[in-house]
């Protein structure tokens, strides 16, 4: 198991993003928090480590998007790469490198690969019928063809998948398919891909992660467990595009290798690129440590088909661990880029400058490591106000201006150690072992509630020795207490580096020190007597209401929008006979006056003109109109509807309003001033 191997370097590779969009809080929450603390932990430490990362710029999504904006491939990526890149960098995810799947580097090790590979044999080729436009004289990718669903009747079902009933599908099994490129109906032509024989892999496969690695996270392990006892199947590794790394053999013009074949290459071209002399002994030498950090819709890839293409190619190192998380919801939905169901990276920062280590905190107290989670902008506001600021922001504030007020900033003596200072240290210490051992283990999650409780430690510590009471008989004392709680908080800087890491700058600032040793946590040396410290600075601040009500705003009319452009309109009713339609009469009111029914939310009550003497009209519209919006509007109404009573109040028909997609209700009016009691028919 991973703690007793001996290694001497890890690498730590993080899934490449699509640059098809920009990152998101699932993106983070997934994937680049969790390698982001594992990593600044390491290197803590003192290990050799290197994060691998960068955008995956290839697969057929880029090129649909591409199209839909008329513009190229090559635009889309660059526009989002960047995009990405500096969202990283935005949030202290400290990646070695971050390059791109469209390198000359990249291009060149991909290929070398696929070559290798190519001529040891490790392939097969099979010949297929696939769907082919003829007018646009090209072979059409699943997601470019679309048709009816053979399971719920979606017309708008995709060649991988339905969106609406959620069956994946092979574009062979849509009714009535049409190319998405030029709308025409395509053919069946057949076509020669390359294959990785799966199958021929699966003995030694089993036996590695069935038998080898019991320790890899049950989720992941449960998966592959699944898919192997599936049965594997040999899997393309070309496809028939014009985006992509050209297949590097004879007869394979206009054939690209499939974005899952380069893809996961692109660990070792960027560690190529960042490490031109020595990128080798990352992944051959088995004293390295290789570690995937990916989310559960890329397990198979890092734990069968890329150890598959590695092993067939022979020389490397095959990963020790694949700490996949399972997914991040917002707000009770799955996030979606296509919806715009997302807390997207660089529009969180604007909203909330300087609150990246809040981001980071709530995303991994609430990291999806066992099970899917939910990301809720009440729980952010929560856990900011009572957890950042109430204890760890409240600690390390009230030690420092304790300390400048007693002592004018400058670190007092220890006078004598009591029994309840070696306690609080004891505590301090225990926590720190459980926050290693939690760290090893990939469980950043409980880890950070340990760090967490280090902070309770001190809060405890000042609660019970209360210096500004003991400041009214015995300095000595004071100075003593205030020594210990400054090495606490020189202990919390460290430990909360790899969570927080602008706090921690933050705090060392503060107690003006460089960053100390990972070793270093629970020490009583770790600032002299005499040292002057910085001014107290806050290190968070309360949340108001108003700011999380904004966002949950913003998210509600995300989904009013999203309601709107999916509307498909009730089916029609049945036929009536044009008799029937006769008997109804409806007529044009003016309304006199308009008020809010006592005691209804959702009633307003009408006095109309209807030309013949007036009448009363109770309305459930209350919720879309003020009352003094309807004065003096022209309305249309059933005139011949039986009276009813609601609330008390006789209504005398029925105002006809039109509902929206997202409920809303919009009352019906005649466009010019035509006459009270004119009929409409
Ligand atoms: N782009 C893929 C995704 O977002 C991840 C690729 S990971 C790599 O799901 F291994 F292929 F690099
Ligand atoms: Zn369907």
């Amino acid at each position: 198991m991973g703690e007793e191997k001996r290694y001497k370097r890890t690498l730590v590779t993080t899934a490449l993003p699509y640059a098809n969009g920009p990152v998101h809080i699932g993106h983070l929450a997934g994937v680049y928090i969790p390698a982001d603390i594992y990593v600044r932990y390491l290197r803590h430490k003192g290990e050799d480590v290197l994060m691998i990362g960068g955008s995956d710029e290839h697969g057929v999504p880029i090129t649909i998007r591409a199209r839909k904006e008329g513009v190229t491939p090559q635009d889309i990526v660059d526009r989002y790469h960047n995009i990405i890149k500096k969202s990283f960098e935005d949030f202290g995810i400290t990646m070695d490198i971050y390059s791109r799947t469209t390198s000359e580097t990249h291009r060149q090790v991909a290929s070398d690969f696929f070559k290798t590979l190519n001529e040891k044999g490790e392939f097969i080729q099979k010949t297929t019928e696939q769907y082919y436009d003829e007018e646009a004289k090209q072979f059409l990718a699943d997601r470019y063809i679309t048709g009816k669903c053979p399971h719920c009747g979606n017309e708008r079902a995709y060649g991988d998948q339905c969106e609406a009933c959620g069956t994946s599908l092979s574009a062979l099994d849509l009714i009535d398919p049409k190319s998405a490129i030029s709308g025409s109906k395509p053919v069946l032509k057949e076509t020669t891909h390359w294959y990785l024989p799966l199958d021929k892999h699966e003995p030694w496969l089993r036996k590695w992660i069935l038998e080898d690695h019991k320790e890899w996270r049950s989720n992941v392990y449960g998966q592959c467990k699944s898919w192997l006892d599936m049965g594997l199947q040999p899997r393309a590794v070309s496809r028939d595009l014009d985006w992509g790394i050209p297949v590097p053999a004879k007869g394979a013009e206009g054939k690209v290798l499939y974005v899952w074949f380069d893809a996961p290459i692109g660990y070792i071209s960027n560690t190529k690129e960042l490490r031109p002399d020595d990128w080798e002994k990352w992944w051959k030498d088995p004293e390295t440590r290789l570690i995937h950090f990916i989310g559960k819709d890329n397990i198979v890839f890092h734990c069968i088909v890329f150890p598959a293409m590695l092993k067939a190619h022979g020389g490397y190192n095959l990963p020790d661990n694949v700490p996949a998380n399972e997914f991040m919801n917002l707000e009770g939905d799955k996030i979606s880029t296509s919806r715009n169901w997302a807390v997207w990276l660089h529009e969180y920062l604007e909203d909330m400058p300087g609150k990246q280590d809040v981001l980071r905190y709530v995303l991994t107290a609430n990291a999806p490591e066992t099970k899917d989670n939910d990301f809720t902008w009440k729980d952010y506001q929560a856990r900011n106000n009572n957890e950042l600021v109430a204890i760890l922001g409240n600690f390390v504030n009230r030690v420092m201006v304790l300390t400048h007020k007693y002592f004018g900033g400058k670190v007092p003596e220890v006078a004598a150690m009591e029994a309840i200072d070696n306690e609080a240290i004891e505590e301090l210490r225990g926590y720190k072992r459980e926050v290693d051992n939690l760290l090893d283990n990939f469980r950043f999650r409980d880890a950070q509630k340990e760090a967490m409780n280090m902070a309770r430690v001190g809060n405890k510590y000042l609660a019970d020795t209360e210096p500004w009471k003991v400041a009214k008989t015995d300095m000595a004392r004071v100075g003593t207490i205030l020594n210990v709680s400054l090495q606490i908080t020189a202990s919390l800087a460290t430990v909360f580096e790899p969570f927080l890491p602008f706090t921690s700058a933050k705090i060392l600032k503060q107690l003006q020190k460089e960053q100390m040793e990972w070793g270093s946590i629970g020490r009583l040396d770790l600032i002299e007597a005499g040292h002057q410290l910085g001014a107290p600075e806050l290190l968070f601040e309360k949340i108001e209401d108003s700011v999380v009500d904004a966002q949950i705003a913003k998210l509600e009319a995300t989904k009013a929008a999203n309601e709107k452009a999916n509307y498909t309109p009730k089916p029609i009713g049945e036929t009536i006979d044009f008799e029937a339609f006769e008997k109804l009469d409806i007529r044009v009111g003016l309304v006199k006056e308009c008020t809010k029914v006592p005691k209804a939310d959702k009633l307003l009550c009408f006095k109309i003109d209807d030309g013949l003497g007036g009448r009363t009209i109770v309305s459930g519209i209350a919720k879309h109109y003020e009352p003094e919006q309807l004065v003096g509007k022209r309305v249309c109404f059933i005139a011949n509807l039986a009276p009813r009573k609601l609330k008390g109040i006789e209504s005398q028909g029925m105002i006809l309003s039109a509902e929206g997609a997202d409920g809303h209700l919009s009352v019906v009016m005649p466009d010019s001033d035509v006459e009270p009691g004119s009929q409409v028919k």
